[in-house]
């Protein structure tokens, strides 16, 4: 029988029995589409994970079609084109497909009026103490580190036992943010979530969303508290919280002279959830990639070992003009890892009006208005006209070859806490006699969604 005469007998003849009918198949329909978007949303997953596939495309898109426009897509594959893009702050923003992924409000991501971003971009900026956070911070990661290695007792997992409990420290103690129900591993799940989010947006109503909103809320609730104690002591929740964080400097300038008009107690809970987000498990899928990418070169990790035991020395012996040398050419080892499994291998960015890329050159080409661009650091960073050699590990290339940390304007505002946990980190598991993977699937890095969950070494 044709549908609609079936329809519509039903409808005359039983309508409670119609509307059920109605019911069940617009609920059958949305979780057939809900089940294809999670497939959707799986697939984008593993390939911003698994890199192999984006590192073929690149590779034969930097040769045969550099700058690559379909519809309303450009993909830039060379260096000075990935850096191009980020810089030109006005024809390619970032706001419109970030904002999706932030739905705590707005946050320097999702802001694309450039006087306003630097403004609050140096707002921020400046309740960062140069001088004194850096050994600060630096404290707080060797502290946790040795923690975590002693009660490992030779076997560890550098995501959830090492580098989670690390970054949950830096929330508490420097950020200014205590773990969710006084627990590391709730806390770090829902820094997982925040982060992972703004990385790859899950399907409306899915599990990982609704996780990340019901993580989102619970984030809200935490910060709001701390806020309110810090700006009342005397009713402070947690008498052990650290005096002297982020959260505290900003809740100290609410309503001092010279605090912009926009600045108040929401802007803190928006920044601090941001920072949350920005800074928790990117560190964990950065340094969890680069531990991958040194145990895949051992002739790289053997030289490796060797800065950091030399290092070890010479902060024993307190000679810190060749810690501050060791500690660079340990840095060196850490970028070159991280550029064979970038934490941000895509950079996405819209096109406002229509523009011009690659200006003056023979690859110049209109970008329609509506267009939105990919600028992957991946690709400039493979690029031979740029990094020499792109596919050996050398770990005495320039830093300004290597694009982890973005490029302009927009540059990671969190670099100097990234760098600190990412040496720390790789510091203390390279002074491990015998490290190596774990044998079978543990030893591989594992992921959920797009976050970084698992990754077992073994050491004597
Ligand atoms: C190894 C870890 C990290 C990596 C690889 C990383 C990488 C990046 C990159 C590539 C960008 C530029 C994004 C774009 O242009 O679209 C960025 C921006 C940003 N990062 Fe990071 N990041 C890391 C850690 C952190 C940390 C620890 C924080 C803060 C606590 C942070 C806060 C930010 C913020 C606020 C921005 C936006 C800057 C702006 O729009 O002006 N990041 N990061």
């Amino acid at each position: 029988m044709d549908t609609n005469i079936f329809k519509s007998t039903m409808r005359r003849e039983s309508p409670d029995r119609y509307f059920q009918f109605v019911s069940r198949l617009e609920r059958f329909i949305e979780a057939r589409r809900l089940t294809l978007r999670m497939q959707l949303y799986r697939v984008q997953c593993h390939f911003l994970c698994q890199l192999g596939l984006f590192k073929f495309l690149f590779s034969v898109l930097r040769r045969f079609r550099p700058i690559f426009i379909f519809s309303k897509l450009l993909v830039v594959t060379q260096a000075r084109e990935v850096r191009a893009v980020l810089e030109r702050f006005d024809d390619f923003t970032l706001g419109e497909s970030i904002e999706p992924g932030m739905p705590w409000g707005n946050f320097l991501m999702t802001v694309d009026w450039r006087q306003r971003h630097a403004q609050e971009r140096q707002w921020l900026q400046s309740a960062v103490d140069l001088t004194a956070d850096p050994a600060r911070l630096r404290a707080i990661v060797d502290q946790r580190c040795r923690q975590q290695i002693v009660a490992a007792k030779g076997h560890i997992d550098v995501v959830s036992e090492l580098l989670e409990p690390v970054v949950v420290d830096i929330a508490d103690k420097y950020f200014g943010v205590p773990p969710l129900a006084g627990s590391t591993r709730d806390m770090a799940h829902a820094m997982r979530d925040l982060a992972g989010i703004i990385m790859v947006k899950p399907p409306i109503g899915s599990k990982p969303w609704s996780r990340s909103h019901s993580h989102i809320a619970k984030i809200t609730d935490l910060v709001l508290n701390e806020i309110s104690s810090a700006a009342s002591p005397t009713a402070g929740s947690h008498p052990t919280a650290p005096s002297d964080t982020l959260l505290t400097r900003f809740v100290q300038r609410l309503g001092t002279s010279g605090a912009p008009v926009w600045f108040d107690e929401d802007w803190i809970r928006r920044y601090l959830t941001g920072l949350l987000a920005t800074g928790g498990a990117t560190i964990v899928r950065a340094a969890a990639g680069a531990i991958d990418q040194i145990l895949a070169h051992p002739d790289a990790l053997q030289e490796a070992q060797k800065v950091a035991i030399a290092l070890d020395q010479a902060m024993k012996c307190g000679d810190d003009e060749r810690v501050d040398a060791l500690r660079t050419t340990l840095r060196h080892f850490v970028y070159e890892a991280l550029r064979f499994r970038p934490m941000l291998p895509l950079l996405v960015r819209d096109t406002p009006r229509d523009t011009v890329i690659a200006y003056g050159t023979k690859n110049a080409r209109l970008v329609r208005a509506g267009t939105r661009v990919l600028a992957p650091p991946l690709s400039a960073m493979f690029d031979r006209e740029a990094v020499p050699d792109p596919s050996s590990f050398q770990a005495k290339r320039p830093f300004d070859q290597y694009l982890h940390f973005g490029f302009g304007a927009r540059e990671c505002f969190g670099r100097y806490i990234a760098e600190i946990a990412l040496l720390e980190v790789f510091r203390s598991l390279l002074l491990l006699k015998g490290l190596s993977r774990t044998k079978g699937a543990k030893g591989q890095l594992q992921f959920d969604g797009p976050v970084a969950v698992g990754l077992f070494v073994t050491f004597q």
